[in-house]
């Protein structure tokens, strides 16, 4: 097989080539997997993608984990045609925001209020800003490698390496990119996942500055290994005893259960962010939370404590692909996700058990990942890859496309509702095809414990 993206196809290499000219790197967006080309899609529909070079893929990216229906959800496509014959976007109110955010407050728990935005970088810059308001204080925290978007604050950390992370007990707050305002990572306290002693001492000796945690239940870039319950309870007894919000990034974890990730883990946040799946495929980000707090982006009396607005905030497209595909989540479709889930990850767990594999799985619900060491790791320190690991997990996704499959490298994977038993089938044949293949690779690995 050529090196590179072996199943990138001559159309998807003369695109790139032509996206070179307009792009700095040939995309838009650093996060698309390319090796060293991306492949360029002409379609989707349902679970599967086919590229422009006519070849057809199991997608388990599904934009980032948003398409919880997979592709072209037909009822999502009916309402968005109804609503694009109306009109786009307005300087005005539709219904369908309100009916959007009534699904969210009758469905989440501790969401007594909404605001819409365009993404989950918006609804976590203004959970925070809402903190801040809240509290009168500026200071956050959050979890060492943890990723909540393109928030300076939250940036903070997001890609700490073994370099310059410090000292396991007192986890250093790296700068995110050359330039950052100095007083930014001096503005971050950086908690290790559960790491309860840490988080106690951390918060504690910090709490007359904090504005707010930011906690994702089950950090995707952390491991997605979910918190411990007794790092959760110290959480929220320093910070209810100290006034310190509790934000829960639900952006990606929300759809992993019904009433999403909090109340699947047992967390009383104050605020919750949501985007990706409450959008139906389109752009969208939500803050939720109690009422007292959403009370600083009130207006009715005038200049509210936080203005918040946005060109295309609560835009009726969104809403209505977003009210839709919420509607068609109901419990039969979270039982399928998790039984699909479990399939998925007990196949591919055995697989790993038979052959004594240098490899585990982690995640819950309709999400997985797999990692190039043999124990789940803790946290973020004990994902970091080994350059080893890191090679082990691009020929591992290099493997799945080969085979017909999009598996996200070194990140969650995603099971959308048009998926059945054969595909969670599929995904293990292939997934333990693969070690049968490579069985020489992974003898030779020097793995990170
Ligand atoms: C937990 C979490 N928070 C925030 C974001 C940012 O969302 P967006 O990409 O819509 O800005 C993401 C995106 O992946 C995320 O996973």
């Amino acid at each position: 097989m050529p090196a590179g993206f072996s199943c990138a196809g001559r159309r998807s290499d003369e695109s790139f080539a032509r996206a070179q000219r307009v792009f700095p790197d040939g995309t838009s967006r650093v996060t698309i997997e390319r090796d060293p080309t991306p492949l360029y899609i002409e379609r989707g529909m349902g679970s599967y993608l086919a590229d422009v070079d006519g070849r057809r893929f199991l997608d388990l990216n599904c934009n980032f984990t948003t398409l919880i229906h997979g592709h072209a959800f037909g009822p999502v496509v009916e309402a968005l045609t109804h609503q694009l014959q109306r009109g786009s976007c307005f300087a005005n109110p539709t219904e369908s925001e309100i009916e959007l955010a009534e699904l969210l407050c009758s469905r989440i728990p501790h969401v007594d209020r909404v605001r819409f935005v365009n993404t989950g970088t918006e609804a976590v810059l203004f959970a925070i800003k809402a903190a801040r308001v809240f509290t009168g204080r500026s200071k956050i925290a959050k979890l060492e490698g943890a990723y909540h978007g393109a928030y300076d604050w939250v940036e903070v950390s997001q890609a700490a390496a073994p370099d310059n992370w410090g000292e396991a007990i007192q986890p250093k707050s790296t700068a995110f990119y050359r330039g950052m305002p100095a007083s930014v990572p001096e503005e971050v306290v950086v908690l290790r996942f559960n790491d309860v002693e840490g988080a106690h001492r951390l918060l504690s000796s910090n709490a007359h500055n904090l504005a707010a945690v930011v906690l994702d239940p089950m950090p995707s870039r952390g491991g997605l290994v979910a918190a411990k319950p007794d790092f959760m309870a110290t959480v929220q007894e320093v910070t209810r005893n100290n006034g310190i919000l509790v934000i829960a990034d639900e952006v990606l974890n929300l759809r992993q259960s019904f009433q999403g990730a909090s109340a699947r883990y047992g967390l009383v946040p104050d605020v919750i962010t949501m985007g990706k799946i409450i959008g139906g495929g389109l752009p969208i980000g939500a803050i939720g939370g109690r009422e007292d707090v959403m009370k600083v982006f009130d207006a009715s009396a005038g200049r509210p404590l936080l203005p918040q607005g946005g060109t295309f905030s609560a835009n009726p497209l969104s809403m209505t692909a977003g009210l839709t595909a919420m509607r068609y989540l109901d419990h039969a479709a979270f039982a399928h996700l998790e039984r699909l889930g479990d399939i998925v990850r007990d196949g591919i767990g055995r697989a790993i058990s038979s052959r004594g594999a240098p490899l585990c799985v982690t995640g819950a619900a309709s999400l997985f990942r797999i990692h190039p060491r043999a124990e789940i790791p803790n946290d973020y320190r004990e994902v970091y890859p080994t350059p080893a690991g890191a090679t082990l997990m691009k020929e591992l996704t290099r493997f799945f496309a080969e085979n017909g499959i999009i598996l996200p490298c070194g990140a969650a994977a995603s099971i959308s509702t048009p998926m059945t038993g054969a595909e969670a089938g599929l995904i293990v044949d292939v997934f333990a095809g693969f070690l049968e293949s490579r069985q020489d690779m992974l003898d030779t690995i020097a793995f990170r414990k």
